[in-house]
């Protein structure tokens, strides 16, 4: 077990080189394994949630392996379509295998997923889209058995734009016979990068990004080296941390389109943001106020993976807020350690109502989930004392060197071990 010490109130000065996108790089990840071709992913993070998607390739049969900040597939080896258990458990993006698996083999059986406990995390629509293809499906034992003749485009419409579940529709029907068209699609920008990642190996995929996916099946796909966009979630989170401690913070390599929402509300708050090409600058010198609402939806709404973020920042902004978080059930657990921190805060179904305290004060709190643990670590480096952040590992799932990029902003941030 690791933790984090913090000691707050230092204002945050200095540039950030924001890392691959952890939710491009895995169902990229995913999708090499559909190809024999050489595949090298570039500029990749290193975070338990790759690291485990690696060891998943590997027990596949597959060449995976991280050179530096590239990581390196060959899937030409892969002899194998079950995930046991205790891998799925690790990772919920184990789940967009499936495509790939079925795809490959014809045959797959994977653990039902874990992955953060943020809320029921059903895989209904990945399966209904799946049998839709002409996938035979049982559930047995608390696996997932998959079985096909052969992968059959057609039509599908989900019920809500699932972003994992639009993933594993693209990878099983990138290889199918025929034309598969995907209706109320995710429109994330990862979903996009996988269309791109996809093409690069010769596929035939268009529309993502616009909710109507278009692909047309191929019989062989080859080889690519893939830069995947910049992580979204990282960028916001960087940018909140600055506007909660003040100071002038720059990102580099971050696209502000992805994150129009939140400097949408960071305008709001009283933030001065500056846009230059790949560049965001974030100047936050005087106490925020609050906005009105919050509420998370699917892209190119408010990003449900920085709820707990900005959250945190509207505990010690003037006002009040209320917060509500629409994708899923619970992903309020970071709330009580943000009241041991001071925050006036009070979580009803699925609001939280916030009123605006001066500073948090400096407390040990535990991290639940790989979100709410990034909240805790922002609250405690605007917080006026020293704070202890327990049980980082949820938190090394989608962050790397988080304290080191913090450290070199000004953040008095230490990792220990337990
Ligand atoms: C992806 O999860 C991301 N993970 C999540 O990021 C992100 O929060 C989420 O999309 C929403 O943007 C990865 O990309 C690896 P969904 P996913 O399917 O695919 C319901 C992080 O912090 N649903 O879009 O699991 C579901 O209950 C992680 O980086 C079904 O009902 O999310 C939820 O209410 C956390 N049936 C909504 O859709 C299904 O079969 C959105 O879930 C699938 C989903």
């Amino acid at each position: 077990m690791e933790k984090y010490v913090i000691n707050g109130g230092n204002k945050l000065y200095g540039s950030v080189k924001i890392q691959s996108a952890k939710n491009s790089v895995l169902p990229i990840l995913a999708a090499a394994v559909l190809t024999d071709g050489q595949v090298k992913i570039l500029n990749v993070p290193h975070i338990s949630d790759v690291s485990n998607m690696v060891k998943i390739l590997i027990r596949l049969g597959c060449k995976a392996e991280y050179i530096g900040e590239d990581i390196l597939i060959d899937s030409s080896s892969a002899n194998c379509f079950e995930i046991p258990s205790g891998l799925a458990h690790e990772l919920r993006s184990s789940i967009f295998l499936l495509g790939s698996l079925i795809s490959r083999f014809k045959m797959a059986k994977i653990a039902f997923p874990g992955g953060c406990d943020i809320g029921l995390r059903p895989v209904d629509l990945h399966l209904n889209g799946l049998k839709r293809l002409g996938v035979e499906i049982t559930e047995k034992n608390g696996y997932i058995l998959c079985k096909c003749e052969k992968l059959v485009g057609t039509e599908i419409m989900l019920d809500c734009p699932s972003v994992g579940a639009t993933e594993n529709i693209m990878l099983a029907a990138v290889k199918a016979e025929g034309t598969t068209i995907i209706k109320n699609a995710a429109r994330e920008p990862e979903i996009e990068d996988l269309q791109k990642f996809l093409n690069a190996i010769g596929a035939k995929v268009k529309g993502a990004g616009s909710g109507t996916i278009v692909i047309d099946g191929v019989n062989t796909l080859g080889s690519a080296e893939f830069l995947p966009i910049n992580d979204r979630i990282e960028a916001g989170t960087f940018l909140i941390a600055a506007a909660m401690c003040g100071g002038e913070v720059e990102l580099e390599c971050t696209s502000a389109e992805n994150i129009s929402s939140l400097l949408h509300k960071l305008r709001e708050n009283g933030c001065n943001i500056h846009i230059k090409n790949d560049k965001i600058i974030l100047e936050s010198s005087k106490t925020l106020t609050s906005v009105k609402s919050i509420e998370t939806q699917p892209y190119p709404g408010f990003p449900t993976d920085l709820q707990a973020q900005f959250t945190a920042l509207l505990c010690i902004c003037k006002g009040q807020s209320i917060v509500t978080e629409n994708l899923f059930e619970t992903r309020f657990k970071y709330v009580p350690e943000l009241r041991k921190m001071g925050a006036d805060i009070t979580v009803i179904n699925r609001s939280a109502f916030v009123r605006g305290v001066d500073k948090f004060k400096g407390a040990t709190v535990v991290a639940h989930d790989l979100r709410g643990g990034a909240a805790l670590v922002l609250a405690g480096l605007a917080a006026e004392g020293r704070s202890e952040v327990l049980d980082i590992s949820h938190i090394n799932r989608g962050y790397g060197s988080f304290e080191y990029k913090l450290r070199a902003i000004g953040g008095d941030i230490t990792r220990v071990a337990v």
